[in-house]
């Protein structure tokens, strides 16, 4: 029997946990009319929190709504991918033959077949047109858009074309919908875009880290599922070993498994041994990644950071440890807030947000650890 649990980045899990309520409210924004404040949704959340896993499962959601879900990673190519997307998800609810019929007895003209764009669309129109033109076909068979994009870049042309394609096509009714994910740095920039403000009305969910009583539960679930049986103590120690991180989560579901056989008890050992293995794998898949975006400077200051005794970190104390002048220091805490490393709980603090990273940072692996 494979393994429930799926240690992989942009991977769909096999249970979203811990979400209920982001999807419910989303679902909910989709039976608004177009245009709807609800009918937007900006996902904000730090590295490995969800974001993509969350986006896929909304798009898998929205299908049975009556949505044709556009997914994309933002950049210079998404508006292109937004319409291939659309027309290779969209094309079987559309009859080639009645397009043809109907987009010259209906005026909606524009297709050659099915949601194939004419020559004289495909060569002399913009992505505007384009999207518009697809959202009338598919409303002919009943069928909305949902465009979905993750790791949103701010202050890019395709991302204001975007967004004010969307909402231009709200406004004049067009049945489209939108998600947007991203880190909080990266949002909070696209939000103070003059051309985008009108996204400040967006439904806004921050990812925090998952409830422990729905890793719990998950937990108990799944691993039955999977045929292993586990003492509640030990279903305790795997929860809080999570931190709540969901790729936490997955990897040390996944060694539990791994190292069970199937009918047997998870004793003590194998799960510290689970545990231990799935702190290995985050180093080399977490850590290891994000220190090497950073420049030895920007892993100074985080490492200052992770080295206070307090958490948050004190500002005026990091500085003090760096003897580095405010000006200097705003550039670096700019620049990890925008790498999602670290957030700003309240003015003058500070605290790292992938977790285990402060006690990587301060002990060179994670052994030492058991503040969990
Ligand atoms: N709610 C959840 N329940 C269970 N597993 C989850 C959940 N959210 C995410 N995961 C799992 O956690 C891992 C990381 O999730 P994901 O790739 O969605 O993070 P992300 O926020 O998009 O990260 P990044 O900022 O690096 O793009 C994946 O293996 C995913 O399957
Ligand atoms: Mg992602």
């Amino acid at each position: 029997m494979a393994n429930l649990f799926h240690p992989s980045f942009g991977s769909r899990p096999e249970r979203i946990v811990g979400r209920d309520e982001v999807v419910a409210q989303f679902l909910k924004g989709l039976e608004r009319e177009p245009g709807h404040r609800d009918r937007a949704t900006l996902i904000l959340g730090q590295r490995g929190m969800g974001k993509t896993a969350l986006l896929l499962q909304l798009a898998e959601e929205a299908k049975s709504q009556g949505f044709i879900p556009a997914r994309v990673t933002s950049g210079e190519d998404m508006l292109e991918e937004i319409l291939e997307s659309i027309q290779i998800t969209g094309s079987e609810f559309v009859s080639e033959k009645s397009s043809h019929v109907r987009g010259f007895s209906a005026g909606v003209l524009g297709f050659s077949f099915g949601l194939t764009f004419s020559e004289e669309v495909r060569t002399n129109y913009g992505f505007r047109t384009k999207l518009s033109l697809l959202c009338d076909k598919l409303a002919e068979s009943e069928k909305k858009v949902l465009l979905l994009v993750d790791e949103v870049q701010p202050n890019t042309d395709a991302m204001r074309t975007l967004a004010s394609t969307y909402q231009h096509l709200a406004g004049e009714g067009k049945e489209i919908a939108i998600v947007m994910a991203g880190l909080p740095g990266s949002l909070s920039r696209v939000l103070n875009d003059k051309v985008l403000t009108f996204l400040n009305r967006a439904r806004k969910h921050q990812l925090g880290p998952l409830p422990s009583g729905d890793i719990l539960a998950y937990y108990g679930d799944a691993l039955s599922r999977e045929k292993r049986t586990i003492a509640s103590e030990m279903l305790m120690r795997a929860t809080k070993a999570t931190k709540g991180f969901p790729y936490l989560l997955q990897l040390i579901g996944y060694y539990i498994v791994e190292l069970t056989a199937e009918g047997d008890e998870v004793t003590p050992d194998v799960l510290e041994q689970a545990i231990a293995a799935a702190r290995l794998e985050l180093i080399a898949d977490v850590f290891s990644p994000t220190l090497n975006a950073l420049s030895p400077r920007d892993i100074e200051v985080l490492r200052a950071i992770a080295a206070q005794k307090t958490s948050p970190a004190v500002v005026a104390e990091i500085r003090a440890a760096l003897g580095m002048g405010n000006s200097y220091f705003q550039q670096y805490r700019a620049r990890l807030i925008d790498a999602g490393v670290i957030e700003a709980p309240r003015d003058g603090a500070l605290s790292i947000t992938v977790p285990y990273l402060a006690e990587y940072l301060n002990n060179g692996d994670l052994k030492a650890t058991e503040t969990d």
